[in-house]
């Protein structure tokens, strides 16, 4: 499979891995493309299956930093297993990128932070009893989760939301399985252990990049209200529309960010 990456960009080197969460995709459109591969293509790589999700592996450049693009995610709730997207990740450590950027949609548990606001992830809590490095043997399975969240590159990040008068929160990021949204019990729980923000990706994928070697950085869109934080249900389709309507300011975020990289 990185056989397949190399043949189809020859030569190419990536230095960082961007990952693009539900209604996130368009940001690909920031990037001079040299190839675009459907994740179909490469073997290991998942089929997602969620709405919002491309399923694309696109190589090219922002400014001039050369970047793998992730377009889209396969998630835990999809198939049962909590390491889909390791064979993706430990791929764009073998390629060379040192740094892994996630985007996500996620609900906000603070009033402060309405549907629209970018969070960048400053921690997370995995409380759901599983980890994307069940099974893995004996190799590095401790793997180190202080400051998992780069601490030099959350602060790049909110530079970078400054210099683009992008207002910007920072917090602590939440997992929780899904597919069901949370329930306002759960959410109230949730703000107790002092998270800022819940979704249902982005932590797997940091602990299997940290596994790999990979800095991690993850910016957030709140999409929504948590469940019980305001009246009224809450669903995908908002997700989605949420995090479209948001994806501008997104993308001139991670454009800064990695056109500045270095
Ligand atoms: N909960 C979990 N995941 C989410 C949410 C939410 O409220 N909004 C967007 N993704």
């Amino acid at each position: 499979m990185i056989e397949e990456i190399a043949h189809r960009a020859p030569g190419f080197k990536p230095k960082v891995a961007v990952l693009l969460g539900s209604g996130l995709g368009s940001f690909v459109e920031e990037v001079k493309t040299i190839a675009a591969i459907p994740y179909a293509e490469l073997q290991g790589f998942p089929k997602p299956t969620v709405r919002g999700h491309e399923g694309r592996l696109v190589l090219g450049h922002v400014g001039a930093t050369p970047v793998a693009v992730l377009q889209g995610r396969a998630h835990y709730y999809e198939f049962g297993r909590t390491d889909e997207m390791r064979v993706p990740v430990e791929a764009m450590a073998e390629l060379g990128c040192e740094t892994l950027l996630q985007t996500n949609a996620a609900g906000s548990l603070r009033l402060d932070m309405p549907p629209g606001s970018l969070m960048v992830i400053t921690d997370h809590i995995n409380f759901t009893g599983v980890n994307p490095l069940f099974g893995l043997g004996a190799k590095r399975r401790f793997v180190d989760m202080v400051d998992a969240y780069d601490p030099a590159l959350v602060q790049r990040l909110m530079a970078a939301a400054k210099a683009e008068s992008i207002r910007c929160h920072d917090g602590i990021y939440i997992w929780f399985c899904g597919p069901s949204f949370e329930t306002p019990a759960e959410i109230r729980a949730a703000v107790t252990l002092g998270a800022d923000a819940v979704g249902m990706s982005t932590a797997p994928e940091t602990i299997l990049a940290r596994h790999a070697g990979l800095r991690v950085a993850a910016v957030s869109v709140l999409t929504n209200y948590a469940a019980g934080l305001v009246p009224g249900a809450i669903g995908h389709d908002q997700t989605i529309t949420v995090a479209n309507a948001s994806s501008g300011q997104l993308r001139l975020l991670l454009r800064r960010f990695l056109e500045s990289y270095g």
